[in-house]
């Protein structure tokens, strides 16, 4: 089978090198890809969102599947595209990708069907979400753009003035623009967050190991929020015991949930949760596999990657098994200086050889933000490498990745020496 990975971060590339496993698979294509992906895939000049352009290069590459992974362009209809012109396609279809596309439409369906997540107000006027906010009264307040702002569309508020704030430039200045069209206001949840991403048909649902991101920039769960500043799995603090809850409360009642509202989920669903002192709650829904949880979640998967995307396209996911090693993973991720603000590209990156990898090295090194050059490779974005360590404990695991680490270097080069290690 050839395939065509839409996207073109440290996700894609785990993406493509757990497909590079299969022994069915034939070439592999990625658009647009990245310096490191380039070395696994052949890369073509098409952007993420540009759907026309995929399913012109889908066509013209005769690609037997095409593998769409990030959210705009799954929220967009990607995939109802290329199915409409005949093309094979993993991800869900628009009408099921809303479930990461409207925070309004997730909180709606979650309260339908009785599925446990933080209680809420919908506006769509700013006094009469400042109005709740006051009313309520208390701290911190939780506001949310309705649609996709870049992973930047959540504002926690300490007090009424940054709820003005928040409000203000989600409705009135609409920084993300249509997205903040509506606000979701919700209570605050504190605890552990796990993600879970899960494969599903539409019908059967199958989870995959649990994963904890590192969102905050800094050391401590400080600094502002980012795509992802590492990953482990599993997640220490989710057990088998939270893992049968979730499934009973969460997991099949969403799928069953998006089934009788019409709106089959095929695809990766990713679950963030919380563990509350009050149980598990739904913090959001994404459409997609997770960046970078997926960097330590496939590398543990022993199962033909190529064999359950076949089952969830023909609707028999719940005939297969799917099988895991019990080793952990640990990802960390290797920044620009100033992400998630500005930050500088271009810079030469140091210990990487011509495959951008680790010579004789069990580590893989997922490139996020790179650009090759000759034998050599640059930054190119704000994450710039998932360096990834798979290994019989936890600690082995995260060992080996900051061993590795440091052995990579680049102008400013910033990277959390706790990953895997808080609360
Ligand atoms: P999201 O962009 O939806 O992943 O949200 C970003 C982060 O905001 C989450 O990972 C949580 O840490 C935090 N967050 C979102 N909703 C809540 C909530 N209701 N209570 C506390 N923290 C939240
Ligand atoms: N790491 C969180 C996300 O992919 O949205």
């Amino acid at each position: 089978m050839d395939i065509l990975v839409v996207g073109g971060g440290g996700r894609e590339h785990a993406i493509i090198r757990k497909l590079k496993e299969s022994p069915r698979c034939g070439t592999l294509h990625c658009a647009p890809g990245n310096g490191g992906i380039a070395c696994d895939a052949q890369c073509h000049d098409v952007a993420a969102t540009d759907i026309d352009g995929m399913v012109a290069l889908a066509r013209r590459l005769r690609v037997d599947l095409v593998f769409v992974a990030p959210d705009d362009p799954l929220v967009a209809g990607m995939v109802d595209a290329l199915e409409a012109a005949g093309i094979p396609a993993f991800g869900p279809h628009a009408n099921a990708a809303v479930l990461e596309g409207s925070k309004v439409f997730s909180k709606d369906l979650m309260k339908r069907y009785g599925i446990p997540t933080a209680e809420y107000e919908v506006f769509d006027q700013p006094e009469k979400a400042l109005a709740y906010v006051k009313a309520k009264g208390r701290y911190p307040a939780v506001i949310k753009a309705d649609g996709l702002a870049l992973g930047k569309g959540v504002i926690l508020c300490d007090n009424y003035e940054e709820a003005r704030q928040a409000v203000k430039s989600l409705m009135e200045d609409k920084v993300f623009g249509a997205s903040g069209s509506r606000v979701v206001v919700e209570e605050f949840l504190t605890g552990p967050e796990v993600s879970v991403l899960a494969f599903t048909d539409g019908k059967t649902v199958k989870p995959m190991v649990s994963a904890k991101d590192h969102k905050r920039a800094f050391d401590g769960d400080a600094g502002p929020n980012t795509g992802g500043m590492g990953t482990v799995s599993p997640n220490p603090y989710y057990g088998e015991k939270e893992a049968d809850w979730c499934m009973e409360h969460i997991f099949q009642p969403t799928v069953d949930a998006m089934a009788k509202e019409g709106r089959p989920f095929r695809g990766c669903l990713f679950f963030g949760l919380m563990l509350t002192p009050d149980g598990p709650r739904v913090i959001e829904y994404n459409c997609r596999f997770g960046d970078p949880e997926t960097q330590v979640v496939l590398p543990r998967l022993k199962t033909d990657l190529l064999d359950i995307l076949d089952a969830i396209r023909e609707q028999r996911l719940a005939e297969l098994s799917i099988d895991w090693i019990d080793e952990a993973c640990a990802c960390v991720v290797m920044a620009s200086g100033g992400y998630p603000g500005s930050y500088k590209k271009g810079l030469p990156i140091e210990g990487l050889n011509r495959d951008g990898q680790l010579s004789e090295s069990d580590i893989t090194v997922f490139h996020a933000g790179t650009k090759k050059e000759g034998d050599s490779f640059l930054t190119n974005g704000g994450r710039v490498l998932g360096v990834t360590a798979t290994a019989a404990t936890l600690e082995e695991a995260l060992d080996a990745a900051y061993g590795a680490a440091g052995g990579i270097r680049f102008e400013n080069a910033h990277y959390r020496r706790d990953i895997g290690r808080v609360e």
